[in-house]
């Protein structure tokens, strides 16, 4: 493997250069379009940030691979994959929400070895390599000790189709709230996971993520301790489809059985 610091060193670069860009046009009036999905929002900055990434990383490393949200930048035959979101957090952002960050894992021959996910309106910085534990703004964190469903604060999101019930997401959301849980919903899994690592949350589901959405985030949440899976309990792949993560603790059964109960009648 390529030297580490030089790797860590263009990815912090790459999120810093994406966090001014998001700061400069934060609350500004930027041009907006849509995507296929009427809610599905893309900005001039998400356009600009994802840019500047990719040259930062080509300019260091002209020979790897590069998967963005906004662009699949996939060529060539590589063992490096640098996977992006420029903005995750995009409708938030449209509204003066700051809750939204830069997302950049990179993946060696198909494994995580390092992520970051920053937060330029809170100043928060999230950061794991694999086997040396993760990181918020310098300082090691660990997910939290709550054992059991019912003392947990969850998080979740909803896919752009959610209105259409995609892999049942609305009933999901339904069940865990017929159970009296309290449940949060930021507008951007990235961080979602990274407040999970640092023990503000013990759960999150989602269904239909992308591999940008969730990459750095599961570096960062596996390293702080946690644990993440499908709905079933089997290993989870980023470019799978549903992602059940948690703190690890006995909660993670108690929220696969609430989760397998939207599926008995299929
Ligand atoms: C979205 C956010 C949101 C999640 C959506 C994602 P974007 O990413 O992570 O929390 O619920 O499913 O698509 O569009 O802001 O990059
Ligand atoms: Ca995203
Ligand atoms: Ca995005």
């Amino acid at each position: 493997m390529k030297d580490i610091e030089k790797l860590k060193k263009v990815m912090f670069d790459a999120a810093d250069e994406a966090s001014n860009l998001h700061m400069e046009y934060f609350e500004k009036d930027i041009a907006i379009s849509r995507k296929q999905n009427y809610s599905d929002l893309v900005t001039e900055v998400d356009k600009k940030a994802e840019t500047k990434i990719a040259e930062l990383i080509y300019s260091s490393f002209p020979d790897h691979n590069i998967l963005g949200e906004e662009g699949d930048y996939r060529k060539k035959e590589s063992d490096y994959l640098w996977i992006v979101d420029p903005i995750d957090g995009t409708v938030n952002y449209t509204h003066s929400i700051p809750i939204f960050c830069v997302s950049i894992g990179l993946e060696y021959k198909g494994e995580l070895i390092i992520g970051i996910v920053q937060s330029a309106a809170t100043g928060e910085k999230f950061y794991a390599e694999k086997g040396k534990g993760a990181f918020l703004n310098g300082k090691q964190i660990k997910v939290s000790n709550i054992e059991y469903l019912k003392d947990s604060l969850l998080v979740t999101g909803f896919p752009y189709g959610a209105k259409d019930n995609s892999d049942h997401c609305i009933d999901h959301f339904v069940n865990f709230l017929k159970l009296g849980l309290p449940i949060r919903r930021l507008g951007s899994a990235a961080l979602d996971i990274c407040w999970l690592a640092c023990g503000r949350f013990e759960a999150f589901w989602e269904v239909n993520l992308n591999a940008w959405d969730v990459a750095a985030g599961c570096l960062i949440l596996t390293e702080a301790g946690g644990r993440v899976t499908n709905f079933k309990g089997e290993p989870y792949s980023i470019y799978g489809k549903q992602i059940l993560a948690s703190n690890g603790k006995s909660l993670h059964k108690e929220m696969m059985d609430v989760l397998s109960t939207a599926y008995l009648n299929d």
